[in-house]
């Protein structure tokens, strides 16, 4: 695969494009073309179309990420990578918003180089597969899988992510899975109060030693009849997650459950924007600070320029702290959409996180409890403990025996 791609390379320092112009030839790589940053790397994209587009990221970062944003509105089929040296998680986390499918360090490994840029013209190719083969994308066949996401951290995903995941399983008897992609950091065993045996990260290495291992046995069950898949065994550190492996669990979760819900790190990485490319409706979070609320602008736009439609992108606004410094109507003008939901501030959350009892169990009738499980009906079509807002399910209604 790695011999067919033609690359254009975006690179102002000389030294530092021959050097990685270098790798590229080892691995048999073309390089059709070789630009300054700006308006010449947006024409060339655009003349060329080259399959990939590698852009060196360095100081200013405006420049080169202006540029990265260019070159993908000039050829939307390429897929944008980055190059640094600068491998700060603001850094890594600015060209991954700014659309980069893939990060490489420089100095490059001409082995990791290819790797890199191969695996993240694989998985691009695979949605611009989908997006010319359906306009608009189809629910899969199988589960939902629900993503919590929000690129600034202590917003309320995992506190949202579990009481959501036990609302949606109460209320339509389906099979729920709740899955901890927070390889690194991951607390959502904790905040449900439960040991889990095995994790993700568990799962993740027995791939990467090649085994295709059957997920059930890492799936620890809370009484309240979700399935979680926990990230990592406490006090232990893992490596980063292999973005094609985490998409390859969620597809597979999605064959048995029907709702699959997707907790999120606070930092945008590959694995993240792979769990973002499966899901079939992304639930943005933002606390309502103007911090949060920019971050979210940035991913809105960043998921647009990915192909996500409107539709998939759901804005909820989580009071997680009663500094309400925003209004909600400024919120939804920011960010450029409208809020799907929006959670009350409640005392009680912090209290049932610290006991490891999602509030929705602890105290279905608290505030916030109320507000999750409404959405929970919202998605799921069950009954509900608030009024469901108008215009029936997401998914249609769903009520199964077990
Ligand atoms: N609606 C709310 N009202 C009050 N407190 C809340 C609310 N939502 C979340 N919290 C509290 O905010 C804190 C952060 O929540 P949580 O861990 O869910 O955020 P997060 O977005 O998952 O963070 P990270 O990015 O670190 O993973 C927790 O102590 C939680 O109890
Ligand atoms: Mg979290």
């Amino acid at each position: 695969m790695g011999r067919n791609v033609q690359v254009l390379l975006v690179d102002p320092d000389p030294d530092h494009r021959e050097t990685v112009k270098r790798a590229l030839a080892q691995r048999s790589i073309a390089v059709v073309g070789e630009a300054h940053y700006g308006v010449e790397a947006a024409r060339l994209a655009g003349a060329l179309q080259p399959d990939a587009i590698l852009v060196h990221l360095r100081e200013p970062f405006a420049l080169s990420l202006r540029t990265l944003e260019a070159v993908q509105a000039a050829a939307p089929n390429a897929t944008p990578l980055v190059i640094s040296k600068d491998l700060t998680p603001q850094t890594v986390q600015k060209a991954m918003l700014a659309g980069a499918r893939g990060y490489i360090v420089s100095p490059v490994v001409p082995e990791t180089l290819e790797a890199t840029l191969t695996t993240a013209r694989a998985r691009h190719q695979v949605l611009i597969d989908r997006a010319t083969s359906h306009s608009v994308r189809e629910l899969p066949a199988a589960g939902a899988i629900l993503t919590v996401f929000g690129p600034k951290g202590g917003v309320g995903k995992t506190t949202l992510a579990a009481n959501l995941a036990l609302s949606i399983a109460r209320q339509t008897s389906a099979p729920v899975a709740l899955v901890d992609a927070d390889v690194q950091f991951g607390d959502v065993a904790l905040s449900m109060g439960i040991e889990a045996p095995r994790t993700l990260a568990d799962l993740l290495d027995a791939m990467a030693r090649g085994e295709t291992p059957d997920i059930k046995p890492y799936l620890a069950q809370h009484p309240a009849g979700v399935s979680v898949l926990a990230a990592r065994h406490r006090h232990e550190l893992s490596a980063p997650a292999d973005p094609e492996a985490v998409a390859a669990v969620l597809r597979e979760l999605a064959q048995t459950f029907d709702f699959v819900v997707v907790d999120t790190p606070g930092t945008y990485s590959a694995a993240v924007a792979a769990a973002l490319d499966e899901s079939t409706t992304v639930f943005l979070v933002t606390s309502a600070d103007m911090a949060s609320v920019k971050d979210a602008r940035m991913a809105v736009d960043a998921l647009r320029r990915e192909g996500f439609s409107e539709d998939r992108v759901k804005l909820v606004v989580n009071h997680a702290t009663n500094a309400n410094s925003v209004t909600e109507a400024d919120i939804a003008r920011t960010v450029g959409c409208d809020i799907f939901w929006s959670i009350p501030h409640d005392r009680a959350v912090p209290v049932s996180t610290q006991r490891g009892e999602p509030l929705v169990l602890a105290d279905p009738s608290a505030k916030m409890a109320k507000r999750v499980q409404a959405m929970a009906a919202h998605i799921g079509g069950g009954g509900a403990g608030e009024d469901i807002d108008g215009g029936g399910s997401l998914f249609g209604v769903f009520r199964r025996g077990r």
